[in-house]
């Protein structure tokens, strides 16, 4: 599939980016410095297929989209620049509005791990994996983490399908994920998130803020992104909702993100002497009522 040359991305950043905004000769050292053969092929998992919407598409203009060494190594990159006001508050944002205490983080779609590092670094005594479909932005997630000393682990895995046991983790997050996966996909990927949460867990999802893509249409036509204009027109709230969880809100973050979360309910069976009754309730004692809410702009 040909890389498209009539987005916004193509005609005007990318010359913007290659000629002023990043030093090709540190992007070829980088690119050089890793072995990405042996590398990927490391953390390969021989036993994942990708999804068709994954491989048969191109991402950001990069053909073949994510399964390339060219992704990781522009990604960090461009994406400081991509996300305003800047990239270090929009990525902040998510981890202020974290409410729970976490024992277990899993961050899907984790990339190069941007979104990842903070998390263990706002909860040290956590245990943090990563995962994503791509085993080359894996290659430099792991790197940053090392370089940083933070104990991470990722894995090469389908965040619709991860493989991991329900009720495992307390916190999911996923940072830039949703508006790359046609909405069934990311249907699917919310339900996983239940089930992979234990009762009072939180899902918590940074992303592009659906109400203002809908209304500035430019701002979907920025990258090459295939489906972003169908995750403009749904919605976190309600995959978030049908998918079972409770206390359901989307934040507006700096207008063109948005922040949603919402807490898996405690389903509680008491029995009375005529009938027996369910009750949703909270999990209240690992709820962080500290846990800062910055006013969007
Ligand atoms: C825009 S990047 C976001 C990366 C990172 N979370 C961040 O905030 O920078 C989207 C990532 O999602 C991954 N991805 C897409 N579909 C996925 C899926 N079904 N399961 C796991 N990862 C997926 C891609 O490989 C890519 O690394």
């Amino acid at each position: 599939m040909s890389v498209r040359q009539d987005t916004i991305f193509q005609q005007f950043l990318v010359p913007l980016f290659e000629n002023v905004l990043v030093d090709p000769e540190a992007l070829k050292q980088f690119k050089h410095s890793i072995n990405w053969e042996e590398e990927s092929t490391r953390l390969t998992n021989p036993r994942l297929t990708y999804p068709d919407y994954y491989h048969s598409q191109n991402f950001h203009g990069i053909k073949g989209g994510y399964l390339n060494s060219e992704a990781p190594v522009s990604y960090d990159p461009i994406t400081q620049y991509v996300l305003p006001p800047a990239e270090p508050i929009v990525r902040q944002g998510l981890i202020d509005r974290i409410r729970v205490k976490p024992r277990r983080i899993l961050d899907l779609g984790c990339g190069t791990g941007s979104t990842t590092l903070r998390l263990k670094q706002a909860f040290p005594e956590a245990e943090v994996i990563g995962v994503d479909l791509s085993p080359y932005m894996l290659v430099v997630a792991e790197l940053k983490a090392k370089k940083a000393g933070l104990k991470i682990q990722f894995h090469h895995a389908n965040a619709e399908e991860t493989g991991f046991p329900d009720a495992s983790f307390d916190l999911v997050s996923a940072s830039l994920l949703f508006h790359e996966t046609p909405p069934d996909v990311a249907q699917t990927i919310t339900q996983e998130s239940f089930r992979l949460l234990q009762a009072g867990g939180e899902m918590i999802v940074l992303d592009g803020n659906q109400q203002t893509l809908r209304q500035t249409e430019w701002l979907t036509e920025i990258f090459e992104e295939p489906y972003i204009k169908a995750y403009a027109a749904a919605s976190l709230n309600a995959w978030m909702t049908q998918a079972g969880f409770a206390q359901v809100q989307t934040d507006d973050w700096w207008w063109v993100h948005q922040i949603s979360q919402g807490i898996k309910p405690i389903v509680k069976n008491t029995s009375t002497s005529t009938r027996s009754q369910t009750q949703v309730s909270y999990n209240k004692p690992e709820i962080d009522s500290s846990a800062g809410r910055p006013a969007p702009a």
